[in-house]
């Protein structure tokens, strides 16, 4: 039997990383994925897939710390070929500028921009001998201005350059492309004020929903496995930026 192709996802213990890993693994993918503190809820990813008959390796890495980047990296070897890579875990922490300090500015910057840089530089030759593929989850907030202020919204544009700017490098053997989701029924969008909620979807989004990580996690994982597909990011936001 052929060896399982291998998935890295960052952030996997919940919200839509581990839609993400299982959406993964039903796809046939063996997932290695990360997570910064929350065992349990790793712990309850990884049951997940055994109970879809596949298997998801969780590895504790903080993505503030660089090392982080070589920890997964090399889990993810050990596990298998590496043919995916999904970038999903992200800060959501809001600052305007008045309470923003250049430490949480550097740490948004190190967990949404830095170490999904270097994964893909660390897991480029896998890639490469793969044919594989690369998803960043940046934002509709990068695309077209952020509600979060400036380290989310400068980062989720960021990525948007960066996978642009990928899918031009590691051209034509790896293909990179982004999603841009608006609200994601998840712990993040729980934790914006309920008014600024209730007036994005209620107000500001046409089809009147917010998505399910589910969602995300397929649209993504299709979107991996189009072959003219790189270098796009595709918007998922009810309508709201269009
Ligand atoms: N939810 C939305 O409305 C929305 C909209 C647009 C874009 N997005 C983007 O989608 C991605 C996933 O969002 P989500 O809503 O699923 O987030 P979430 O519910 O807050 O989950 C975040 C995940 O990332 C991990 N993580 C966070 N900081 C980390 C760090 N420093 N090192 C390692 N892992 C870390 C968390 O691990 P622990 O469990 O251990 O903390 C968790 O697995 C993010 O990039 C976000 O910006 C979300």
């Amino acid at each position: 039997m052929e060896e399982a192709l291998v998935a890295v996802v960052t952030g996997g213990s919940r919200g839509i990383g581990r839609a993400f890993v299982l959406e993964a693994v039903k796809r046939g993918y063996r997932v290695v994925f990360n997570y910064r503190s929350r065992r349990e809820d790793a712990e309850q990813t990884a049951t997940a897939a055994m109970e879809l008959g596949g298997e998801a390796i969780p590895v504790q890495a903080d993505l503030e710390d660089f090392d982080a980047v070589a920890t997964i990296a090399g889990a993810a070897r050990r596990a298998g070929p590496v043919a995916l890579l999904v970038n999903n875990a992200g800060l959501g922490e809001e600052f305007t500028l008045e309470q923003m300090s250049r430490r949480d500015w550097e740490r948004s910057i190190a967990v949404n921009l830095t170490a999904p840089t270097f994964l893909i530089k660390e897991l480029r030759e896998d890639l490469v001998a793969r044919r594989g593929s690369i998803v960043n989850v940046s934002s509709d907030g990068g695309v077209a201005g952020s509600l979060h202020g400036a380290p989310y919204g400068a980062t989720k544009a960021g990525l948007v350059g960066l996978t642009k700017t990928m899918a031009r490098e590691l051209a034509p053997h790896v293909r990179c492309n982004a999603i841009a989701p608006g609200p994601v029924a998840t712990e993040m969008w729980f934790a914006i004020d309920p008014e600024t909620q209730r007036r994005v979807t209620e107000l500001e989004t046409p089809l009147l929903r917010i998505a399910q990580p589910e969602d995300i996690a397929r649209a993504g994982l299709d979107i991996a496995s189009w072959p003219d597909a790189t270098g796009i990011v595709v918007v998922l936001d009810g309508g709201r930026i269009m």
